[in-house]
């Protein structure tokens, strides 16, 4: 690795232009002026940062002020890491891990929020910083008219499709309540809306614009694309979200998008457990495929910890792991009582489970399961049943799912 004296400080809002310059490069892409209007209303002074080579901006990076459902159900401050990008000549010579230090030691001291979560470009970036997979996302693919299961409830309230001014007040409103009880949806403010619903023409990929279906419980936003080949139609209905509030008005919804005329194939990209998989008559025509989710870094474990709910009252000694935020490193009591609320406190007593920050943070959602990690030889029991009782104490109400990129 050569050596540079790389420095780091919070951007202004007039240095967005060269930050956006690097972000752009760094991803490939010549969209400068769509995402510099982003930007803009994204920006939170003090929480963007720049790393600099002399006077040259070489890496970029922020922290958005995001709130997170966690197990409970909670709705609890997540700092939400964005933005992170290098220059194609500065790589490799320690800029990103300047700024995951300068970022998680900024939260630490100023008792900023207790974890961090980010959407990781490759699964290889994240891990050194302490970051663990806590959630995944899955692609389905199904097939126009896939039937619904016999005695499948469905609403006698029509769908009707809204143009989008009218639609997306409908859509907020519905977001909001459904929102705070599903693990790993964000609480969406202006800046969120505004990414989710981004409609400009270059980002289409050569589909429709968005097209809102409302139902007076929950709501679809979808593109389509036509076309035919020498079976037929074989046009596409790309759904990007479907929130319901009620199981009926799920499946209403997804009838409506499920019999659009002149498609073929209807894809979604949703949690791994999503229950449109439960809807179809037919599971094993549903195509899914994998992919990493939420990434998340418990930034002080002891507050982090009590934020979240637990399945099952559990008493035991965790020797944590932390080579970054060394604070976190060493043994910590977690006692959680019969209501599912934790006390995390340091102790000397012996430790029933040896784990790095990386799994406290992939476990955190309670998406993924300790008894997987101590499977994969990644958390170490010190007590028989430890990592049993320590597993089920750590699932949420469900399988965490996060809509939003950031
Ligand atoms: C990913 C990226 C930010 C890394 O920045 P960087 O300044 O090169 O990273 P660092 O020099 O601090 O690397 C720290 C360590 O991580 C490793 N690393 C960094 N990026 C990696 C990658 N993409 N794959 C594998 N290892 C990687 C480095 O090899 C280094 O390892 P070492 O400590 O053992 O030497 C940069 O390559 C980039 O901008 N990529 C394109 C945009 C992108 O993917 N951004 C992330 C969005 S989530």
């Amino acid at each position: 690795m050569e050596s540079c004296a790389l420095t780091i400080r919070p951007l202004t809002e007039a240095e967005l232009p060269a930050f956006v310059a690097v972000l752009c490069e760094s991803f490939l892409t010549d969209h400068t002026e769509l995402w510099l209007d982003f930007v803009r209303s994204t920006f939170e002074p003090g929480r963007l940062h720049g790393v600099f080579d002399d006077t040259r901006l070489v890496g970029t990076g922020q922290i958005l002020t995001k709130q997170l459902t966690v197990p409970g159900p909670r709705v609890t401050p997540v700092a939400a890491v964005s933005g992170v990008s290098v220059a194609a000549d500065h790589r490799r010579r320690g800029a990103l891990s300047l700024l995951m230090r300068t970022q998680l030691h900024g939260l630490h001291e100023s008792g900023g929020e207790p974890f961090a979560a980010l959407w990781a470009s490759e699964s290889r970036i994240y891990g050194r910083f302490g970051y663990g997979l806590a959630s995944q996302t899955c692609r389905y693919s199904l097939l126009k008219g896939a039937d619904f299961r016999p005695g499948t409830p469905t609403s006698a309230d029509r769908v009707r499709e809204l143009p989008r001014a009218e639609a997306i007040p409908l859509l907020e409103a519905i977001y909001q309540k459904v929102a705070p009880s599903r693990i790993g949806w964000l609480t969406r403010g202006v800046a969120g809306w505004a990414e989710t619903l981004a409609d400009n023409a270059d980002m289409r990929d050569g589909m429709s614009s968005l097209r809102f279906a409302l139902h007076p419980e929950g709501y679809a936003v979808y593109r389509t694309k036509g076309g035919r080949d020498e079976r037929g139609p074989n046009g596409t209905v790309s759904v990007v979200e479907v929130v319901a509030g009620t199981a009926q008005a799920y499946a209403t919804l997804w009838r409506h998008l499920l019999d659009m005329d002149l498609a073929r194939t209807v894809d979604v990209r949703l949690g791994i457990d999503d229950a449109l998989v439960h809807l179809v008559a037919e599971p094993m025509n549903v195509v899914r495929t994998l992919s990493p989710g939420l990434w998340v870094r418990l930034v002080d474990l002891d507050r982090a910890l009590t934020t979240r709910g637990y399945r099952t009252p559990v008493d035991l000694v965790l020797q944590v792991g932390d080579a970054l935020c060394p604070w976190n490193a060493g043994r910590w009591r977690l006692h959680v009582d019969a209501t599912g609320q934790a006390e995390v406190t340091r102790t000397n007593s012996d430790a029933d489970l040896a784990l790095d920050i990386v799994e406290l943070g992939a476990v955190f959602l309670g998406g993924t399961r300790l008894s997987t990690l101590a499977a994969a030889g990644r958390v170490h029991e010190l007590t028989e049943g430890a990592v049993a009782r320590a597993s089920l104490a750590f699932l949420g109400e469900q399988i965490p799912s996060c809509a939003e990129v950031f």
